[in-house]
């Protein structure tokens, strides 16, 4: 595999960081994971403008042009022909001797690889999710795109332990969030989207901005709004989004089947809709 460090296209094995990036003391870095699809990357323009957001809440420049950080991403597919799969972008405040204030001067640190994956045919997708809710122990910051992925990892092990496939993380007030790497949603027994509305306390998924665009375009009713387990458990369906999966039906909460227990019309509609309008 050949990745991208700081102006350089190289194998792998002779890609090196230093000890002393912030990335790696502090998880004082962004990041973003486009997919890609028949060699084309779907949604670039959404994942460099919220790539810029998060920037900006930490006070970081882009260590490229937008034009140059395109072509990084293009170049990295055609290496190493990704016709499916995802390019994985990091920026991190660069090296400096460790302290907690932000250093001046310091060199970002900019990393690419990509990942193949049949993002199309997923087994996921057919079978759908069964999820374990779990406190969500994030910080208050989770619109912003860090690499700082303790607390979701820990929350998706825990769901592990329980025999299930992710977690959907919940607040103080027993409202979900999120799930650990993506966007939690419920349909309603009256046909209604729901989804939690967009703040600090989640990250904008670009996924989740397009399928609720075509859901609306469907004329399907959506709602964003905060909703409970207990409300998701009552739900007619479930599903998730991100740019690794798509639209992914959820099928189970804690143990609980949502209708007759296999992918919801629903879900399955706006996930034939997200993939036709994404090649
Ligand atoms: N995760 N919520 C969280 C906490 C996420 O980490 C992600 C994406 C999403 C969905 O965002 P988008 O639709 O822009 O992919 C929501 C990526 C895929 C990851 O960490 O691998």
């Amino acid at each position: 595999r050949i990745v991208y460090v700081n102006g350089e296209y190289l194998p792998e094995e002779e890609a090196k960081i230093s000890v002393f990036d912030r990335g790696f003391l502090m998880a004082d870095g962004v990041y973003e994971v486009t997919s890609v699809l028949e060699g084309r990357l779907v949604d670039f323009a959404g994942h460099m403008a919220r790539l810029k957001r998060s920037l900006a809440e930490l006070d970081m420049a882009m260590p490229v042009t937008d034009a140059e950080l395109e072509a990084i991403h293009r170049r990295m597919v055609a290496d190493n022909g990704i016709e499916e799969g995802l390019v994985y972008m990091q920026i991190t405040r660069g090296a400096a001797d460790r302290d907690f204030a932000y250093p001046e001067g310091a060199t970002p640190s900019l990393v690419l690889f990509t990942q193949k994956k049949a993002l199309i045919d997923s087994a996921a997708a057919k079978a759908g999710l069964r999820v374990a809710t779990l406190p969500d122990l994030r910080w208050k910051r989770r619109d912003i795109k860090t690499v700082q992925l303790l607390a979701p990892s820990m929350a998706k092990m825990a769901a592990k332990a329980q025999g299930k496939d992710d977690a959907w993380m919940v607040d103080e007030d027993g409202f979900v969030t999120e799930g650990s790497s993506n966007n939690a949603y419920i349909v309603t027994k009256a046909g209604t989207i729901v989804t939690r509305h967009l703040s600090n306390d989640i990250l904008h998924g670009i996924t989740r901005k397009a399928v609720l665009s075509f859901a609306r375009e469907a004329q399907m009713k959506v709602e964003e709004r905060p909703f409970t387990v207990a409300e998701a458990q009552d739900a007619a369906e479930a599903f998730i989004t991100s740019a690794s999966s798509f639209v992914t039906p959820v099928v189970e909460i804690d143990g609980t089947a949502l209708g007759d227990g296999a992918p919801g019309p629903v879900a399955r509609r706006l996930r034939e809709i997200y993939v036709a309008e994404s090649r």
